[in-house]
């Protein structure tokens, strides 16, 4: 069994909409209730359908709430205090219906205008049919979800409402009592205080002329998420960044801007010398034209450009693996498309690295999005982590829970 303790005292909304798994909601509650978690309960007006308000006020020792207004007394609930109040939302069942209108703000009911005033993290679990599971809308609808920085706990696969076999079935309530356990155990970790964390992120450019360059389509995401749990778990980090879109303003993080791959070895290797764990996210170009020129080219001169000659850049993490003393570890990362494994495990040599993480560009789940499926190894080739899709923020807390532990 679980220890939920650390949910004692933590004030959860739970939001359950109108599906056959709403009778699960009931256990849920008292499962919250008995960790010591203070639960209010807000059900949509189908989930009166499927399980009495009363079963639910009686177990959570609250009013349930449906409506804006209370009907004879006229008073008001302010979804904006209950946003406010809330460390945790969960919407348990999550019909298909509720989900759309989550990932596309229709808030014509009061949970659905909780959610988007709720400041707090949101876990989802979805129950549904196998096919409006499996239907494209469901899914996109899910990853706008994931891209808001909800937490979806997947519905498992097995026997449904309808008697057809497949997936959509709600998480039991135990796990996702568990799931919130564990965030917030997670949350109020502290493994990395006194500690100097440097990650590099994003591409590098490249540039032929002040207005061309040669780059990749390296979001930087993943690298912010490590750097920004990193610095929420205590340490100091060094943020190295190659051009980006995206910023940070968690406390504790030192961003360094750099452009090109040289810029990067060179922070990178002032960095190193204080840091205890280097995490090399970067998509680091690994050619530059061999020629910079100052004016920019013109298509109509006959000294237009007709080709570009290339010259290696610094293998950075291969320097810092050269200067990796006793007690350091580097992290590097891997994208492969032929022979994964095996490509991962020479570099981890090749660079002497402690572990790779080794992306997925199946589905395009790695590039540009905030998802990820990631496996990471150590030198021995041993599998430290196999994740499934997750979003980017919380594969960062599962990749720091591995350097953690090597
Ligand atoms: O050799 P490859 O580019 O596949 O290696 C990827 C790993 O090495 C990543 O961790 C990446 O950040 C790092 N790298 C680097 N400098 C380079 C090329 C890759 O630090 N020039």
């Amino acid at each position: 069994m679980h220890d939920t303790s650390i949910l004692a005292g933590k004030h959860i909304i739970l939001g359950i909409t109108g599906g056959i798994a709403a009778y699960k909601s009931a256990s849920l509650v008292r499962l919250f209730v008995k960790a010591g978690a203070e639960v209010q309960v807000i059900m949509t007006p189908n989930a009166r359908q499927f399980i009495a308000p009363v079963t639910m006020s009686t177990l959570s020792g609250k009013p349930v709430i449906t409506e804006f207004f209370t009907a004879n007394s006229g008073e008001w609930h302010s979804h904006v205090d209950l946003g406010l109040w809330a460390d945790a939302m969960v919407i348990a069942p999550a019909t298909a219906s509720t989900i759309g209108k989550m990932a596309g703000g229709v808030a014509d009911n009061m949970l659905v205008t909780t959610y988007l005033s709720a400041k707090c993290p949101v876990f989802v679990a979805p129950a549904m049919d196998l096919d409006m599971m499996a239907h494209p809308s469901t899914t996109r609808n899910i990853e706008y979800l994931r891209s808001y920085g909800n937490h979806i706990i997947e519905p498992a696969a097995g026997e449904l409402a309808s008697h057809l076999i497949g997936k959509g079935r709600m998480e039991e309530p135990e796990n996702i009592v568990a799931v919130l356990a564990d965030f917030f155990a997670r949350a109020s970790k502290r493994d990395l205080d006194g500690k100097h964390v440097m990650v590099t992120a994003g591409p590098t450019h490249e540039p032929i002329d002040p207005v061309r360059y040669i780059a990749n389509s390296s979001s930087g995401k993943m690298g912010y998420a490590l750097a920004e749990k990193a610095a929420r778990r205590g340490a100091r980090v060094t943020l190295i960044s190659g051009p980006v879109n995206i910023s940070t303003s968690v406390p504790g993080i030192d961003v360094i801007h750099v452009t090109t791959a040289r810029d990067m070895l060179e922070a990178a290797i002032a960095t190193f010398k204080t840091a205890d764990i280097a995490i090399m996210a970067a998509a680091v170009a690994d050619y530059r034209p061999e020629v910079y020129h100052d004016h920019k080219i013109k298509r109509e001169s006959d000294s237009g450009l007709q080709e570009i000659t290339l010259v290696k850049n610094p293998d950075i993490a291969a320097s810092l693996g050269k200067a990796k003393h006793h007690g350091q570890k580097l992290i590097g990362f891997a994208l492969e498309t032929d022979n994964e494994q095996a490509n991962a495990l020479s570099k981890i040599h090749r660079k002497n690295l402690d572990a790779i993480v080794l992306n997925s560009l199946r589905q395009g789940e790695c590039f540009g999005v905030d998802t990820n499926i990631v496996k990471v190894f150590d030198r021995d080739g041993n599998i430290l982590l196999d994740s499934p899709l997750k979003a980017k923020s919380d594969l960062a807390d599962d990749i720091l829970d591995v350097i953690s532990s090597i």
